[in-house]
């Protein structure tokens, strides 16, 4: 597996022009959910580049930033089945933060208002201003992104928009483990006992959609609140119902029309993400 900390030595390397190179941006820690991303990226490119960069930008809390795990070794024995097409780009700070590591501000409206935006103040700053500079380095043709962070999706697209860049954002589908928890590199940090009962925030999910038709918003969510809030240790940050364009919580619902759910739950002191799509008969 070829691995550079400077983007320039990269895409030396690489020899350009390249007929299509996609980029899969992630902090590492690796799972299979990442591992979509890159297949998807090794089907539809001559080259990939995996970035792996745990940027301090976009945590808001030290304490996440400090125990978020790191494990850039294992990370290449993982990557290293794909290395016909992909490269590492494992950053120093200096390549990514020429200025200092420091976030930019964009005005990105309702989409980041609510939801990671209100819960996370920061975060899409951080977010925005790493994925601006990895994309003014790499000029990527095609960039993947999961849509187990929605939002982030969003605003990635809008960040394009904003900027007028020529990359193609593609959005992934969410990877779960067997029990339905969607797998994130936090799950690593979740003890037995948090990690038997986790597949409980996917389960409610479930039962909420089941019941899409029924329930009214404010029964969802007290049904959401009844069940997690009954699992020891577990802390409901936010539950909403949202408009999947816009962002914004609705506190009613129309027939024919899509909604999305987003939750975000401590389990102990790891912060758990999930959300789920349903439509309106
Ligand atoms: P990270 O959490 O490492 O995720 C990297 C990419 O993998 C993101 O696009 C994320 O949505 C996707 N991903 C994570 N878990 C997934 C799952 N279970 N199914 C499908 N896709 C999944 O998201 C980030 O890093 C950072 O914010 C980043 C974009 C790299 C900017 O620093």
């Amino acid at each position: 597996m070829l691995v550079f900390s400077s983007a320039k030595e990269l895409l030396a390397a690489l020899h350009p022009p390249f007929t299509s190179l996609g980029l899969v941006p992630t902090m590492g820690a690796l799972h299979q959910g990442h591992l979509s991303l890159v297949e998807r990226a090794m089907k539809e490119n001559s080259h990939v580049v995996v970035s792996i960069y745990v940027n301090p930008t976009q945590f808001n809390r030290l304490e996440d930033l400090e125990r978020y795990p790191r494990n850039i070794e294992e990370d290449l024995k993982t990557l290293a089945p794909y290395s016909s097409k992909a490269v590492v780009y494992a950053p120093t700070d200096e390549d990514l933060y020429p200025a200092g590591i420091q976030a930019k501000s964009y005005a990105f409206g309702t989409l980041t208002q609510y939801l990671e935006g209100a819960y996370r103040p920061g975060h899409f700053d951080g977010v925005a201003t790493v994925i601006e500079s990895l994309f003014s380095k790499i000029s990527p043709t095609k960039a993947y992104f999961g849509e187990k962070d929605f939002q982030q999706v969003q605003v990635i697209k809008a960040l394009v928009t904003l900027l007028a860049l020529e990359v193609e954002i593609i959005s992934c589908p969410i990877l779960r483990a067997e029990d339905g928890l969607a797998l994130s590199s936090r799950n690593v940090l979740l003890t037995t006992v948090q990690r038997e009962a986790a597949p409980k925030l996917y389960q409610t999910l479930q039962t909420i959609i089941e019941k899409r038709n029924q329930w009214n918003v404010q029964e969802m969510t007290a049904h959401f609140f009844e069940q997690i809030e009954a699992v020891a240790n577990f802390t409901i940050d936010y539950f909403a119902v949202a408009d999947p364009k816009t962002l914004e919580p609705v506190d009613q619902l129309f027939p024919s029309k899509s909604y999305r759910i987003f939750v975000a739950v401590y389990a102990g002191a790891t912060r758990l993400i999930d959300t789920v799509e349903f439509h309106r008969k």
